[in-house]
């Protein structure tokens, strides 16, 4: 007995040294930095794309980097992140040549926004990578973030420093890891596939798939449809004021998905935020500049997804909150 006891005892020993090693070994090294992939891009900027890209910024970015105090992409603390994180602020994004991204090239940016690696090597963290955007879509970005616009205009404030807890930093120490440069050109498939066009807006263009799928912890970046829950909500997000509320399941689903639903009132959820049961609050965003291509392509999509029964606070499963 006594000697089950010791083995124990040591195994206890062994096990606490890996902890406090790991520990320091976190503590030391912080955000990870990544060697810059080798690429190189010259974005040429039309009307179209500042047009679009304002869309895409709008419906995909405003809501971390608009400053309500400054009114335009300079960044701000992020009040709906759980407090286990630390404080993570999203960074001044204007057209500022020292504190903003004036001053990176085009491939910079793209580097960016496809892996999370800025042009000092450091892993940039919670700002999502756009693994799946098409080449153009994320050209219209960059473009729009060029443009003279009021959200891009130059702030000569400095992004705020991060303060990220031991969470944090063990997380991008071990799981969250850049997203690789795409190997081939992404394009979008052509208006007459509603299906495919339907997947690219959920997987690519907008992320749908991010916040309605069962937890960011188990979503699959690469592989979007592997992700945990695919679609089937029950992601707790948290509001603007701390409070949980949770995604809801938008595969098909009669009785706790979309499946009694029409096409009509699915359109007006997603771009005006009203539901059949009433209003949507944030984080769901309104993307108002949805086209009746776009709202009718994500539903033919959706109709192809598999089917997951999953209850959420609003078909009266609070109790799992
Ligand atoms: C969930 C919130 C969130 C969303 C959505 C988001 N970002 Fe970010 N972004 C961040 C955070 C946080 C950082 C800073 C991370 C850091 O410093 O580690 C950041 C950093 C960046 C940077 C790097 C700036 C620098 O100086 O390091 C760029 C460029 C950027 N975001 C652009 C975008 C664009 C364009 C979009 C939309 C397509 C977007 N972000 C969407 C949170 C977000
Ligand atoms: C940033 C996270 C986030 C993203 C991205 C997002 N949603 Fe949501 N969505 C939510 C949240 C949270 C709710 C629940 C809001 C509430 O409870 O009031 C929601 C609710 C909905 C609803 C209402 C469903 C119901 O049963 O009432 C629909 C429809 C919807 N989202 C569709 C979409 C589509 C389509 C996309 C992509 C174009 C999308 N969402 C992107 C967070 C998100």
């Amino acid at each position: 007995m006594k000697k089950v006891f010791r083995i124990l005892g040591l195994l206890l020993g062994v096990f606490v040294l890996a902890v406090a090693g790991f520990a320091s070994y976190v503590g030391i090294s912080g955000i990870p930095s990544y060697q810059v992939p080798a690429y190189s891009t010259t974005i040429v900027s039309t009307p179209e794309r500042v047009a679009h890209g304002e869309k895409l910024v709008a419906a995909s970015c405003a809501d971390c980097h608009v400053d309500p105090k400054t009114g335009n992409l300079s960044g701000q603390l992020l009040r709906d992140l759980p407090k286990e994180f630390g404080n993570i602020y999203s960074a001044n994004i204007t057209r500022d040549q020292a504190h903003g991204i004036g001053s990176w090239t085009d491939a910079q940016v793209v580097t960016l926004l496809r892996t999370g690696i800025g042009p000092d090597g450091r892993f940039r963290i919670i700002m999502p990578s756009f693994v799946h955007m098409s080449d153009d879509d994320v050209a219209s970005i960059v473009a729009f973030l060029r443009s003279d616009h009021n959200w891009t205009k130059a702030n000569p404030a400095p992004s705020h420093a991060q303060e990220p807890s031991f969470l944090s930093k063990a997380l991008v120490n071990t799981v969250m890891k850049p997203a690789p440069m795409p190997s081939a050109i992404i394009t979008e498939p052509v208006p007459t596939d509603a299906v495919a066009l339907g997947r690219y807006l959920v997987v690519g263009r907008y992320k749908c798939y991010d916040c309605h799928s069962a937890d960011f912890k188990t979503n699959n970046n690469l592989e979007p449809e592997k992700s945990e829950g695919y679609l089937a909500g029950g992601n707790k997000m948290l509001n603007l004021q701390q409070q949980t509320v949770v995604t809801r399941n938008l595969t098909m689903d009669p009785e706790t998905g979309l499946g009694d639903w029409t096409p009509e009132q699915f359109a007006q959820a997603v771009r005006f935020g009203m539901s059949p049961h009433g209003p949507l609050a944030y984080p769901m965003p309104k993307y108002s500049r949805l086209t009746d291509a776009e709202a009718s392509a994500i539903w033919a999509y959706l109709q192809k997804v598999p089917k997951i029964k999953n209850a959420t606070p609003e078909d009266g499963a609070t109790a799992r909150l």
